[in-house]
Formats: C-alpha cells, structure tokens, sequence
C-alpha cells in the first residue's frame, strides 16, 4: 500500500521506507497478523539530532562507554537522561502508535514489543490504554553494559557503591488485539488469538535466556540496535499461532525481523524512516536469514 520507496526483500517480505503513522494511515483494517517490533525507546535517540551525535561518535543520548580492557564499546542510549516533556512525548507516541495498531491488526492479533525496565512501566500502560490486552511479558535474559557503574568523578572515594543495578534481562510486552466469541472461533476465522507452541508438547516460555548480538550478526547488519536472530525467530514464530498471517514491524532497522520470519518461513511487512537503514536491510536481508541458528 502507498507511493513510498520500497524493497520486495524475497517473494515473501517487503521494506517499505515510511514513518510509521504516514504508512499506517493508509493501510486498510484487518491488514496484518501480528507485529514484532523494537521500537525508538525514549524517541529522542533516533530523532535527527541525537542521532546525528551517535553517527558522528558525539553523544547526546548516546552514551559512548568508555573503552575496557583496549577493546571499543558500542554506544549505548540513556534513557534516564529525559525530561519530564519527552516522558510525555513518549507516553502520547505509544498511545497513537498503539490506536493505529489496533486497526490494521486483524482480530486476537498479538504484539511482541521490545522494550526496557526504565521506560516499559510507561509504554505498556499507553498500549493498554489504547485497547490492547496485555498477555504477560517476555523476559530476555541477557548480560548488558547497563548500570552497574561508580558515582561519576568519585568512583575511588565510594569504591563500595554501583549507582543503579547493572541490568540483566530485556523486557518484551506481550498484547493482544481483542476478540469477540471463543478463541477456537477466532482461530478458524483469522488465524489469531493463540500463540503457537515450541513443539505438541511443550508451549512457548515466558523467558528467553539469548546472550547480545555479536560477531558475524554485526557485521552483517551494524544497525545500533541490532537484535539477535536466535532470539527473534523464536518470538516471531511465536507470533502467528497457525504460522499462517503477516508479521509487521513498524521500526524495521536493519530488518533482522524480516530476516527471522524468513527463516522461519512466515510472510513480513517493515517500515522504517531511515534510508540508510532501508540500504542496510537490502544487503543484511539474505545473509542474516541464511544464517543457521548453530551459527548464531
Ligand atoms: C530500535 S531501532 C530497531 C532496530 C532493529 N531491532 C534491528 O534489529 O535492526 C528503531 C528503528 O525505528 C526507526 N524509527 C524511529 N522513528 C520512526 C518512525 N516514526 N517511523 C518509522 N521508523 C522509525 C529508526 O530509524 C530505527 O531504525
């Protein structure tokens, strides 16, 4: 749907350059099965300016850590960093992000949402306001850089101190569109409502244990907020009970959504603003969904 620019990635997905209020506004309702996404927690990071900073290695919300033991590390957003106006920029976006959604996605769809323990109290409570179902949340269990660090310029005086727990699992939202009549209903007439199961005989978890996106993963796609393929594939398989449907992630990046549904044989829609993203997802697409999950 729309006049944007757009990549048929294979036969089965397809990248769409758009901001995501422009595309959705377009699409018909009852379009899309289910939505695994990563959005811009805390808005500001991926706003021109800011992010700008992170391409030129400045900082603004970009925390650049320092390097440890000769090796670089990757820049990370700050998200305690926002003033009490950005906080409710954010809580407005996830509210017109979440009504958007609740259109274009058929009956019992359900939405998988990355997301972080300093900002997800707030984004989920705007989704729900929205009219989603919250169905639980998905922990990732993954050793990150955040907190865990001295007070700043007096870390020798309070040696003893860590300023904030040094965090140890990523929050995913589960929601649900809901649905009239019986789950089995809704099932046989949209192919939604459930989620679908690891094997007969054991149902998707709640927590996930997936170490960072490292090595061959980065190099193909050096997208900041790059998420693992061993990880979403799970979840975006997770997403369409039957396996039948369109998985759409609203902020594609570098397509590693696209790329799991792929692999794991699912149709995909994504939409990102970013051009440069849209040049990386065309070169990542194949390579990150060939990848075998051995290899990741
Ligand atoms: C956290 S990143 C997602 C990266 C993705 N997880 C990956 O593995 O590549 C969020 C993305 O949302 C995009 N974005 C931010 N605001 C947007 C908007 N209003 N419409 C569409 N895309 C947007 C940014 O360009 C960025 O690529």
């Amino acid at each position: 749907m729309g006049g944007q620019p757009r990549t048929h990635l294979s036969l089965r997905a397809t990248y769409v350059v758009a901001d995501i209020m422009d595309w959705l506004a377009g699409l018909p309702a009852h379009s899309l099965h289910a939505v695994v996404t990563d959005p811009p927690y805390g808005l500001i990071e991926y706003n021109r300016k800011d992010h700008d900073k992170l391409k030129s290695g400045r900082g603004g919300v970009w925390r650049i850590p320092p390097a440890y033991d000769g090796a670089k590390r990757r820049p990370l957003p700050r998200f305690t960093v926002l003033s009490p106006d950005e906080i409710a920029e954010l809580d407005s976006f996830f509210s017109d992000l979440g009504d958007a959604l609740l259109r274009v996605l058929v009956p019992g769809s359900h939405l998988f949402i990355a997301s972080n323990p300093l900002l997800s109290t707030l984004t989920f409570h705007a989704l729900q306001r929205s009219g989603f179902e919250k169905r639980g949340e998905l922990i990732r269990l993954v050793q990150t850089l955040r907190g865990g660090d001295r007070p700043k310029g007096a870390e020798d005086e309070f040696p003893e101190v860590c300023m904030m727990a040094r965090s140890c699992w990523e929050p995913w939202g589960i929601f649900r569109k809901p649905f009239p009549g019986t789950a089995a209903q809704n099932l046989r007439r949209w192919g939604t409502g459930g989620l679908r199961r690891i094997t007969n005989d054991e149902p998707f978890k709640d927590v996930i244990v997936c170490s960072p996106t490292r090595g061959r993963e980065r190099e193909i796609a050096p997208h900041p907020s790059l998420k693992p393929q061993r990880f979403m594939r799970q979840v975006v398989r997770a997403a369409l009970p039957l396996g039948v449907g369109i998985i759409y992630d609203p902020f594609a990046g570098s397509g590693s959504t696209l790329a799991a549904a792929a692999a794991v044989g699912y149709l995909a829609i994504g939409t990102d603003r970013d051009e440069s993203y849209h040049a990386l997802a065309r070169a990542a697409f194949g390579p990150l969904s060939a990848l075998k999950v051995g290899d990741l």
